[in-house]
């Protein structure tokens, strides 16, 4: 696949952006207790795509916020994410034991510094909300920010979908409810990032977040199911995890359920819809047309 190079420039600065707060925001493996520091950077600054952060840049730029001001929600939203990756390959949960091309939290450190380091990046993606000085918006629209995100985050979101995913084992889903549950476990925090980036700006229109919400609704569905996809035809070493976890665990997915094929169409359909709803920005919408293109094509 191949992109637009501006996009490929953005996306680079975006990741290096992310990647840099991030590492200041996080407390130092130097300060004590040195082995939780150590952990929670050890699972936050891996290789990972961060396309949760990239999402809220694009979306903030796209309303004309300044980049600065969207360094600690685009953090908040990579915590949060760093956090439920640690949390979802715990022994209790997939068990896995390779993560962005090495071992996971677990597997580096022990299970309960892994527990523990789950916990701390999440309260540290809620500081940042409540508290980063980079974040110049009025009060009120930070404890807007901070109630979307533990919306997102909690048993509403993401962590009911986690529950979903762990009933479903071993029980054939209806396709309402595996895509019930992909949205939540995925969905939620994916759709977060975009709304937290347009709250960057006093500037949009309820008609604007109404259209931006639903191309999130869209690529986050697809997210998933390119994930699911992605651990059947992937290669392990792309893919930086197991490759085959899903049926080796016996989980509800998009292939197991309707087929590779069928799966692979459904994200097209979903990407389809997620462009058409970007049509009301016309060309200032590029980089979040090409992120909804990534989303459904990428390798790892
Ligand atoms: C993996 O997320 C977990 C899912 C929600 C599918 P990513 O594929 O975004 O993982 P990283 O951050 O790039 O490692
Ligand atoms: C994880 O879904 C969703 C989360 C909330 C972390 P998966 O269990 O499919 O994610 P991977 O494949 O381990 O990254
Ligand atoms: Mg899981
Ligand atoms: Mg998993
Ligand atoms: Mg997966």
């Amino acid at each position: 696949m191949t992109f637009d190079p501006r996009f490929r420039q953005f996306l680079e600065q975006a990741r290096l952006r992310v990647e840099q707060a991030l590492e200041r925001r996080l407390p130092s493996a130097a300060t004590p207790p040195s082995r939780l520091h150590e952990a929670m950077r050890y699972a936050t600054l891996g290789n990972g795509k961060r396309l949760r952060p990239v999402l809220c840049y694009a979306t903030g730029q796209l309303l004309g916020a300044p980049l600065a001001r969207l360094d600690a929600p685009a953090c908040a939203v990579e915590l949060i994410h760093a956090y439920s990756l640690v949390h979802d390959d715990l022994p209790a949960m997939d068990d896995d034991a390779l993560r962005r091309g090495r071992p996971t939290c677990h597997c580096a450190f022990d299970e309960a510094t892994a527990i523990l380091a789950g916990d701390a990046l999440q309260s540290l993606a809620f500081r940042l909300l409540a508290h980063d000085p980079a974040l110049d918006i009025p009060a009120e629209r930070r404890l807007r920010m901070v109630d979307e995100l533990t919306h997102a985050a909690g048993s509403r979101g993401m962590a009911g979908g986690q529950a979903m995913d762990i009933e479903a084992v071993g029980h054939e889903l209806s396709l309402a409810e595996l895509e019930n549950m992909h949205i939540h476990k995925t969905g939620a925090l994916i759709r977060a990032s975009v709304r937290l980036g347009a709250l960057g700006t006093d500037q949009v229109t309820e008609e604007s977040l109404r259209a931006l919400d639903h191309y999130a609704k869209c690529i986050g569905l697809a997210f998933q199911i390119r994930d699911d996809i992605l651990d059947v035809e992937g290669e392990t070493e792309a893919i930086g995890k197991t490759q085959g976890k899903d049926a080796a665990n016996d989980k509800p997915t998009y292939p197991a359920l309707v087929g590779l094929d069928e799966a692979r169409a459904m994200a097209r359909g979903l990407l389809e819809d997620a462009l058409a709803s970007l049509a009301p920005f016309g060309d200032d919408a590029t980089h979040l047309r090409e992120l909804a293109l990534y989303v459904i094509d990428r390798k790892r």
